[in-house]
């Protein structure tokens, strides 16, 4: 059987919030206990679209910060930035001459991104995913937890190692990376529009809860949250045109590690007022530590780098041996 190795990455850019809890923090929580795992803080990533570099620099640590306040562990997890180990970046320009343009051009992300003006958009955002697909082979990762937005990208990973062991004749090479995706809520909607992910460059702050807000501001975001006139009602089917509703309702569910059906009769007939209440109060209990751990642990940047540096030594060894692999594949000398 092939070893199991878990690999995920979040892009330092600014406010970590719920849905980036929830999608994929949670998960890699609990995938270390039982799993090899590497996360990275994609910083390479990031500069697809301009970042002050003062503010990188400082985000690049915050997020390594929330990955601590999360819950993982450096000396169970492996916890990296990205632009350390210089084999992501001669990877994925050997997966840029596999990858072909049509797929490139069937990302979802990069038009939603690169809005109307592509002409306008980096190289880099173009070909950011086959940087993703190189993240993940460069370690042979065979398991990706991440939000249901990223499941197109998995896709592309999946067909770009699929082409290199067959173009090079190395079938097996790459393992074919599975998506690991939460399954009771894939993506945490925008507070201000069910209809929208929640997200970091969304500009209303309303529309997410960050992991840095204070107790006052949840309460007041919930309070604002949109919803609708209806009680909360039992069939499930009723919900599909409530998206803000059904929103709330999961992300309660998933805060109390219940299923939906449990809180709908934990709430039936109410209104959303009572979910609210109870809402807050979980979301204060969870979220309001690791905001506070995170502050804690900016204080000393020693520690964090130091974190960054040990996880990028693991790192290196793991992608150098396979990357002296791979020159030989391809022919180089
Ligand atoms: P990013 O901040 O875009 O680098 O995302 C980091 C991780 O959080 C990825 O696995 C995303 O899929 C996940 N994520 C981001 N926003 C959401 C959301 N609204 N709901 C669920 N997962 C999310
Ligand atoms: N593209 C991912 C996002 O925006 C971040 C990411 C980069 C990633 N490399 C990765 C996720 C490798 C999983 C595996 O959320």
């Amino acid at each position: 059987m092939k070893k199991e190795l878990v690999f995920s990455g979040v892009q330092p850019t600014g406010n970590l919030h719920l849905g980036n809890y929830l999608g994929a923090l949670k998960n890699f929580v609990s995938l270390q206990k039982s799993k090899n795992c590497l996360y990275c803080v994609v910083d390479l990533h990031a500069i697809t679209t301009f970042q002050n570099p003062k503010e990188l620099n400082s985000n690049i640590l915050e997020t390594t910060a929330g990955f601590l306040a999360s819950g993982l562990d450096p000396n169970k997890s492996i916890i990296f930035n990205q632009s350390s180990v210089s084999g992501h970046a001669e990877l994925a320009w050997i997966l840029n001459c596999v990858c072909r343009m049509g797929w490139l051009n069937r990302m979802t992300q990069f038009k939603d991104k690169a809005g109307k003006d592509k002409e306008k958009a980096s190289v880099g955002l173009y070909i950011y995913p086959n940087l993703m697909a190189a993240d993940i082979l460069l370690y042979k990762a065979t398991h990706v937890p991440v939000g249901a937005d990223q499941k197109q990208h998995l896709e592309l990973s999946r067909d770009i190692a699929q082409k290199f062991n067959k173009d090079f004749n190395h079938k097996d090479f790459f393992p074919l990376p599975k998506p690991l995706i939460q399954k009771n809520i894939s993506r945490v909607m925008s507070l201000r529009d069910g209809t929208k992910k929640m997200s970091k460059s969304e500009e209303s702050d309303y529309s997410r809860i960050n992991l840095k807000d204070s107790s006052d501001e949840i309460v007041k975001k919930i309070k604002k949250a949109k919803t609708d006139a209806d009680p909360i009602t039992e069939n499930i089917k009723d919900y599909e045109n409530r998206p803000e509703a059904y929103n709330l309702l999961s992300i309660y569910s998933d805060l109390s590690d219940q299923k939906i059906e449990t809180t709908i009769k934990e709430f039936l007939g109410k209104d959303f007022s009572s979910l609210k209440a109870k809402l807050s109060e979980i979301l204060v209990e969870t979220i309001s530590p690791i905001g506070k751990d995170i502050d804690k642990l900016m204080k000393d940047k020693k520690h964090l780098e130091d974190v960054l540096k040990k996880g990028k030594q693991k790192a290196s060894i793991i992608a150098e041996e396979n990357l002296k692999k791979i020159r030989e594949i391809v022919g180089f000398v």
